[in-house]
């Protein structure tokens, strides 16, 4: 057992919520949620930035005070944190007497150890960023480096962290811990920003300039720049320099998580400041991409930003959060629309999963009395739907080690699939009217206890939903839900009664405004497909593990293929225009949700694309690298 110290940005009270606060905090939610299930000890901070001129300025404009402005945003966050299920275990406000008396302590001893010096500053300011730059960040046109908008001339008298000094040792630093900075393009980055000479970081503003932040403990005419007592904030609610028991119970963090846009403070500022205070270092920070709106940037401006509280309430909260945590690979930018949405809710919930508790739990209220039966021995079949479940159990596990939330949700729903297929190919309705009870026992058990596994799986994603199929299993609420119990087939107690609940996921039918605008406008024609339709189909990436020929059949090939964790065989016509030796190896692309077939008496799950013409056929393939199992579409 170990411990899980996990942090989220903390947001900015000068507007209401958006998708970006609302990933990372799921993000952090759903780690914390697993670490749980892994019996860590775990601690999950989360909070507001409450100072600075942007807050100052939003409360300007609204007409209030700045303490005014903060008392009425906090609640929309908290608000929205309860509705979406988050687990913190703490919420920092930075106007919160614990943290400010923390900043000017850390402020005093920094100064008192000659490490914040006063000096005459010129540059230019970021208002929208809080941050300053001088000309030699700027080009011509001195726009901010960052977002792109004017930046404000200012020359002042100012305090001055002597951050430049520890250049050297936070190149060291970074270089000699590969995951300090994470993913490891950012780490790039940041080694990166470090070839050019390091200024020292001004972390003062003058009173008269900018009145809302916390007083320097030792010039009462300046307030503290609002990224230095941000950042603190890691530190104060974990007790630093007031409670050295929690302080070190929790520090270091496991993980830092943050959006891309606020890279360098936290891998440049916030390590020198540690290193200033002689603190230990964070294991990690890692920062996630940007969510888009389809293809661009989300704004209020353009009035394209996703509103979370719209999207709960349209479709409910652990959907939003399985789009968010399956949808978006860790570090990279990904695409939101309704559309996108709706499609991945149908296929992978409503369809899948969805289908498979109402298939197991209809046929055991019909043929058992609604009592889970006990299993016989089990055939190859069932023993194949063992595997599943429990090589997803154990890719959660690394999947979430390795910060590849995607990978271990698309394992899931592999076992999901296979359940599905074992299903289909038990077909337990003709068990019931042949003479062989014990086997129809077996296929119910084994399918019902598939889905106590895949429900405790993912469960950290869609706690509320999965708490809902868990009872309808006849299980307590937090019954299981160990790694321990989920590494494990046999829990389930024949006997127990389950209940069929109404459908889990009910399907979403597409509004019309929802489709592409191009399509709109077309005349309806009988061969055109809504992109719902389309959505149908899941096209994936393969890669051909080996390939026979089909005794007796010259087209036919015998394909056995991998998608991401999963291995399938796979029959297709292609003998005339490949050798076997020339399929081993490729990437294709398979649909991959094809209902199983027999071809020739052999097995086959899935159909591979290929172009023909003219008595000339081509495969698919993809250019360049991906891995199996990757989306197409
Ligand atoms: N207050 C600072 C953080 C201080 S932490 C010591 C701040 N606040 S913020 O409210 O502007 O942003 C918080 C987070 O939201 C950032 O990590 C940012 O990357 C994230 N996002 C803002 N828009 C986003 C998307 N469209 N997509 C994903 N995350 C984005 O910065």
């Amino acid at each position: 057992m170990g411990k899980f110290y996990v942090t989220t940005p903390i947001y900015y009270v000068n507007d209401k919520p958006h998708i970006g606060h609302s990933y990372t905090t799921i993000l952090a939610d759903v780690l914390s949620r697993y670490h749980r299930i892994f019996g860590d000890e775990v601690y999950f901070l989360t909070g507001t930035d409450e100072h600075g001129q942007k807050v100052q300025k939003a409360a300007e404009h609204n007409g209030i005070s700045p303490q005014q402005q903060c008392d009425a945003t906090v609640p929309r966050y908290i608000e929205l944190w309860k509705k979406l299920g988050i687990t913190n275990d703490d919420f920092i406000r930075t106007t919160e007497a614990r943290h400010k008396a923390v900043v000017r302590a850390i402020l005093s001893d920094l100064h008192s150890r000659g490490l914040i010096y006063k000096a005459d500053y010129k540059g230019r300011y970021c208002v929208p960023c809080e941050r300053f730059f001088t000309d030699k960040d700027l080009d011509d046109r001195k726009l901010c480096p960052e977002c792109g908008r004017p930046t404000d001339e200012i020359v002042e008298s100012n305090y001055f962290f002597k951050m430049s000094q520890y250049q050297d040792w936070l190149i060291e630093h970074i270089g000699s811990h590969p995951k300090f900075i994470q993913p490891d393009f950012r780490r790039n980055e940041t080694l990166g920003f470090l070839r050019k000479k390091l200024d020292d970081l001004c972390i003062s503003r003058p009173r008269r300039r900018l009145s809302w932040g916390i007083e320097l403990p030792f010039d009462p005419d300046y307030v503290c720049y609002v990224w230095f007592d941000a950042l603190i904030n890691y530190i104060s609610a974990i007790g630093y320099t007031a409670d050295a028991a929690k302080f070190a119970k929790w520090w270091p963090a496991s993980y830092h998580l943050i959006g891309k846009d606020i890279l360098t403070t936290h891998t440049v500022y916030w390590p020198i400041m540690l290193k200033a205070m002689n603190v230990d270092m964070p294991e990690c920070i890692f920062a996630h991409g940007w969510w888009l709106s389809g293809s661009d940037k989300m704004s209020k401006s353009l009035g394209n930003a996703v509103n979370p509280m719209d999207m709960i309430d349209r479709y409910g909260v652990d959907p939003f959060r399985y789009f968010l945590m399956a949808e978006m690979v860790l570090g990279g930018d990904a695409s939101f629309t309704e559309a996108a949405f709706i499609t991945k809710y149908n296929s992978d919930l409503a369809n899948d999963l969805g289908n498979l508790l109402s298939r197991v739990v209809k046929m055991i209220a019909k043929n058992r009395d609604s009592a889970i039966p006990a299993p016989g021995a089990l055939a190859e079949d069932d023993k194949a739907l063992v595997s599943a479940c429990l090589s997803a159990a154990e890719q959660v596990r690394s999947a979430v080690e390795d910060m590849k939330l995607d990978k271990g949700i698309a394992a899931i729903l592999a076992a999901v699939r296979h359940a599905n297929r074992y299903f289909e190919n038990s077909a337990p309705w003709k068990l019931a009217k042949g003479n062989d009870p014990g086997r129809l026992d077996t296929v119910l058990y084994c399918g019902a206890e598939a889905l106590r596994i895949i429900s405790g799986l993912l469960s950290p994603v869609m706690p509320g939903k999965m708490r809902e199929l868990r009872k309808s299993l006849g299980m307590a609420p937090e019954e299981g839900l160990g790694m321990e119990e989920l590494s494990k087939w046999g829990m389930l107690k024949p006997g127990t009664k389950i209940e069929d609940i109404n459908s889990l996921f009910p399907r979403i039918e597409v509004k019309e405004k929802l489709v592409d605008k191009k399509h709109k406008d077309e005349p309806p024609a009988d061969n055109l497909v809504t992109i719902d339709e389309f959505g149908k189909l899941k096209l994936r990436t393969a890669k051909v593990l080996s390939a026979e020929k089909v005794e007796g059949a010259d087209k036919l090939l015998r394909l056995q293929i991998e998608i991401g964790s999963e291995k399938r065989q796979i029959v297709a016509g292609v003998a005339k225009f490949y050798t076997p030796e020339q399929m081993t190896g490729r990437t294709i692309v398979v649909v991959s949700n094809l209902k199983p077939a027999k071809i020739r008496g052999i097995e086959s799950n899935g159909m591979l694309l290929a172009a023909k013409a003219g008595g000339d056929l081509k495969l698919i393939t993809v250019e360049g690298e991906i891995p199996s199992g990757a989306d197409v579409g």
